[in-house]
């Protein structure tokens, strides 16, 4: 496959988890706001539902998006607990992760939900941030190639080329997440160009060198730059060090590079 990293905007999301309370939102985002102005990347936030309305109003006329860590399939209903897709996008709300692997391991998430919820997602007019990744488990197998193929045609069904439009693909490898054990640069990028061939044999080669796709795994202030020098790697999606103010900041600034 060709390398036409130029074709695609360079991502930069924070998930904040379940992290930040008000107050302390509001501190990050004002802390945030000055440091990213000048980005010549996206740059996302995807808070906790609690910190939407916040998160919004605070970066109104800002280049800061905001985006929500999940959503539920259905439009309304019976499903005590849960946000739709619709909702958010009603408040304003951008983006939306899907399948992170914490809702996978710890909520019971298959790719069939994912796949729900993706379908949902595009269907209200949100930006999805998909994310995919293997076990270190499936790693020492040696089926990593098979795991992320699996969930990328799985999570992406029914899914038409115009949609696509509107997918990121975040490759985390679980093992790299929380851990401070980031995957190497080539790792990554061998990755990330294996799911673009996947993509490309689903939609064309076209569409699949227009795809966004992140690394995401103890991705910081240190590692960023070399991460995303990578021609697969198209930015990144931050957990811990989205947190910081500065080290979120410094991550925006290595992929306006
Ligand atoms: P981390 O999380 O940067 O803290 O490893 C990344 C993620 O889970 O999206």
């Amino acid at each position: 496959m060709s390398m036409k990293k130029s074709v695609r905007k360079a991502v930069i999301a924070g998930n904040w988890k379940m992290n930040k309370n008000r107050k302390e939102a509001k501190a990050l985002i004002d802390e945030l706001k000055p440091l990213v102005a000048d980005a010549k990347c996206d740059v996302v936030i995807c808070v906790p539902y609690t910190n939407l309305e916040t998160a919004l109003s605070l970066t109104e006329n800002t280049n800061i998006k905001v985006g929500a860590e999940n959503c539920h399939w259905a439009e309304s209903g019976a499903f005590t607990g849960e946000i739709s897709a619709p909702m958010l996008s009603e408040m304003g709300v951008e983006y939306v992760i899907i399948g992170h692997s914490e809702r996978r391991q710890y909520f019971g998430e298959t790719d069939i939900t994912v796949n729900k919820r993706v379908r949902a997602a595009l269907n209200a007019g949100l930006k999805v941030i998909l994310c995919v990744g293997e076990l270190l488990e499936q790693r020492e197998q040696g089926i990593t190639e098979e795991i992320v193929s699996m969930q990328t045609k799985i999570d992406l069904a029914g899914v038409n080329a115009e949609e696509l439009k509107n997918i990121i693909i975040a490759y985390e490898p679980v093992w790299a997440i929380g851990t401070g054990k980031t995957a190497t640069s080539d790792q990554a990028d061998e990755v990330n160009g294996y799911i673009r061939s996947v993509v490309a044999k689903l939609y064309g080669e076209a569409a699949a060198e227009a795809l966004t796709i992140q690394y995401g795994g103890s991705m910081n202030a240190k590692n960023a730059d070399e991460l995303l020098t990578k021609v697969h790697v198209d930015g990144g999606l931050i957990g811990g060090a989205s947190l910081k103010a500065p080290d979120f900041a410094a991550i925006v600034s290595a992929a306006s590079k």
